[in-house]
This record gives C-alpha cells, sequence and structure tokens, in this order.
C-alpha cells in the first residue's frame, strides 16, 4: 500500500477570535485544510471573510494581545505548531515560511536600506558571513527582477516604487528558501502590468524552489491563472473547496456561484454592470451558527440554527451544503 505524503500544511478546526468589548468575537469559525508540497492553494472570499487572519495564525503572526487561536491544530510537516517553544517558532518563521504582505510600505522599516533588510535574515536565521549575505543580497534582487541589484541595495523603501517594493517583499520572504510562501493580496495596490510580472515571478520561483504557496485574493481570475486548489471563504468559515478547474466548471455554493457572477466575463455585455452580491458580510457580533449566505440573504428558517453539513461531492469538491441556497444546484435538485 502506498503511504500517502504528510501534508506540508495540515489544518484542523481552528477557530480564531478578537476580544472586543462585548467578549470574544469569533472572526474564524472551525477552519480545516491541507496544503501538499508544490501546491498553490488559493483562498478567495469578499473583504473581511477571514482570508489574513486564517493565514496569520499559521505564521502566528495574529494582532496581539486581541487575537487569540481559540481551537484546533496547526501542523507543519506534521510538528504541531501551536505548542513549540519560541525559539523554534522563530526558526519556523525565519526559515520555513515566508510571507508577503498587501502593504509593504508598512512592513518594511523605513529606517533601513532594503539590502540591509534582506541579509538581516540570511546573517540571522542562515548564519551566513555578510560577504556572503552580500552575494546573495544581490543574487535575490536580480531573481526578482530587480535592475542594477548593487545600486539599489543602498535604497530605502521611500526611494522605491510600489511594485518594487513588492518585489524587495518578496526577496526577504524567499531569502531563506522558505517551504511555504504566504502571498496575502500581494498585487492588490499595483497596476495591472506590475500586478501580473509579480504573479509571473512567484509562479516561476515556485517551479525552482519546489515551494508550496497559500494566495489570498479577492479576485477569482488571479486564482484561474495561478492556483492548483481553492479554498471559498464566507464569513468565517470554508464554504467550498476543489480544483480550480472543477470549481470554474462546477461550482456548487451559492455564495461561489455570486462571486463568479461578480467577475468580469465574455457572458456579460461589455461596458454593462456586474452583478455584485446583495448586502454584506455581516460584523461579527452579529453572525448566525446556522447558513451565513441564508443570513446574508434574508432568509429565515431552520437552516439559520445549525451549520450545514459538508459534504465531498467527489474526493477533492466540498462544500457547506446547505438545502435552502444550494436549492437550484446540481446536488439538491
Ligand atoms: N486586529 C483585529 N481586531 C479585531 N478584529 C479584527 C482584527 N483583524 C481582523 N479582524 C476581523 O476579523 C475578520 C476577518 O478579517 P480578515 O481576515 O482581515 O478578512 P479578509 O482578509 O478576508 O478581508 C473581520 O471581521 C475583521 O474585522
Ligand atoms: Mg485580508
Amino acid at each position: 500500500m502506498k503511504l500517502k505524503p504528510i501534508p506540508v500544511l495540515e489544518i484542523k478546526q481552528l477557530s480564531i477570535a478578537f476580544d472586543s468589548d462585548h467578549g470574544p468575537q469569533q472572526a474564524v469559525d472551525r477552519v480545516s485544510f491541507e496544503l501538499h508540497q508544490g501546491e498553490c492553494l488559493g483562498i478567495v472570499g469578499e473583504s473581511g471573510c477571514g482570508k489574513s487572519v486564517t493565514t496569520m495564525a499559521i505564521a502566528r503572526l495574529l494582532p496581539q494581545p486581541s487575537g487569540k487561536i481559540t481551537s484546533g491544530e496547526i501542523r507543519m510537516h506534521g510538528e504541531d505548531i501551536l505548542n513549540i517553544s519560541p525559539k523554534r517558532l522563530s526558526k519556523l518563521r525565519g526559515q520555513k515560511i515566508g510571507v508577503i504582505f498587501q502593504e509593504p510600505i508598512n512592513a518594511l522599516n523605513p529606517l533601513q536600506s532594503i539590502g540591509h533588510q534582506i541579509a538581516e535574515s540570511l546573517l540571522l536565521h542562515q548564519g551566513m558571513t555578510s560577504a556572503k549575505a552580500y552575494k546573495r543580497c544581490i543574487e535575490l534582487l536580480r531573481l526578482v527582477r530587480i535592475p542594477d541589484a548593487e545600486t539599489r541595495m543602498k535604497d530605502y523603501p521611500h526611494q522605491l516604487s510600489g511594485g518594487m517594493r513588492q518585489r524587495v517583499m518578496i526577496a526577504i520572504a524567499i531569502a531563506c528558501r522558505p517551504d511555504l510562501i504566504i502571498a496575502d493580496e500581494p498585487t492588490t495596490a499595483l497596476d495591472v502590468t506590475v500586478q501580473q510580472q509579480i504573479l509571473e515571478l512567484l509562479r516561476k520561483l515556485r517551479l525552482e524552489m519546489g515551494s508550496s504557496s497559500i494566495l489570498i485574493t479577492h479576485d477569482l481570475g488571479v486564482i484561474a491563472q495561478n492556483c492548483d486548489r481553492v479554498l471559498v471563504m464566507y464569513a468565517g468559515r470554508i464554504v467550498e473547496s476543489a480544483p480550480v478547474a472543477e470549481l470554474f466548471a462546477n461550482p456548487l455554493h451559492a455564495y461561489t456561484r455570486a462571486l463568479l457572477d461578480s467577475m468580469p466575463s465574455d457572458k456579460h455585455e461589455p461596458k454593462s454592470t456586474l452583478p455584485t452580491i446583495p448586502g454584506q458580510v455581516a460584523d461579527l457580533s452579529e453572525l448566525v451558527e446556522g447558513c451565513r449566505f441564508c443570513q446574508r440573504m434574508g432568509r429565515e428558517g431552520d437552516c439559520l440554527t445549525q451549520r450545514p453539513n459538508w459534504i465531498e461531492v467527489s474526493p477533492e469538491h466540498g462544500l457547506e451544503n446547505c438545502p435552502i441556497c444550494n436549492l437550484s444546484s446540481a446536488i439538491n435538485p
């Protein structure tokens, strides 16, 4: 019998809450998924659905002191990373997980040259000599296609364009050849051409380094072009999970369908307004235990009190199966 390989990342029933004046508010509600070697997993959903918070928990970077993991497990290569020593955690963050944030200007130190910032993790985590770190910095800047790397190393973040800063963030994230790259809306702040270049670069790096990655975006087009598998998140939960081609060909959850309908496509007349999803994601304090998309649609009934069952329509395609939401779908004809 062939043994299943241990996933790079295994998340089981993860819940995350933020302290507030009205008590803890649950931002992520029992989320489970796996990520395998070399895979690019997309997480898609509207703003506020819990995409960033889920991945911040993986790097143990939840906003402190209010953000807390209230239940669940996170394992990297089988290692329980919620119960490791601070020393081990620092090593993991520096060497195994690279995070690319949405706004590089907030993540880069304005008072240090970019060369210094890239070299820092090499000196700290890889134990390189300064001379070696300097050489590797130049290599990394070239890898992320920053021209004239020797001169650019001495620049400070404010001297670079948004696209260049994003590349520097990528260089820092990949400096130690991490097993896992988390890219949280890495291109939102950039214009379309630079966006394409950055995504292309991330794809190449993934292939060159064999790392696994999680790409967060609210744009299904970006998912289609870059990911192998996708999780659709709504109001703190995964509502559908499928290989990318399968999700586009056979979307089953009403929320996934609504997201797909609001995507530009040949179906829509040029210049016609795209359909948008009515209403908005409910406030954390108002979320129901039952089907949250029904809640948004203003439906009432039993479906609001009990969380819909997770069903698998094929080994890789699953969804939260609310019978009301999915009334018109293939699974509940
Ligand atoms: N520092 C914080 N304090 C309180 N609530 C937060 C904090 N960060 C995020 N949240 C809440 O957690 C929920 C999920 O946020 P987030 O993961 O950032 O959404 P997404 O990345 O999908 O846009 C939102 O309701 C958000 O308001
Ligand atoms: Mg986010």
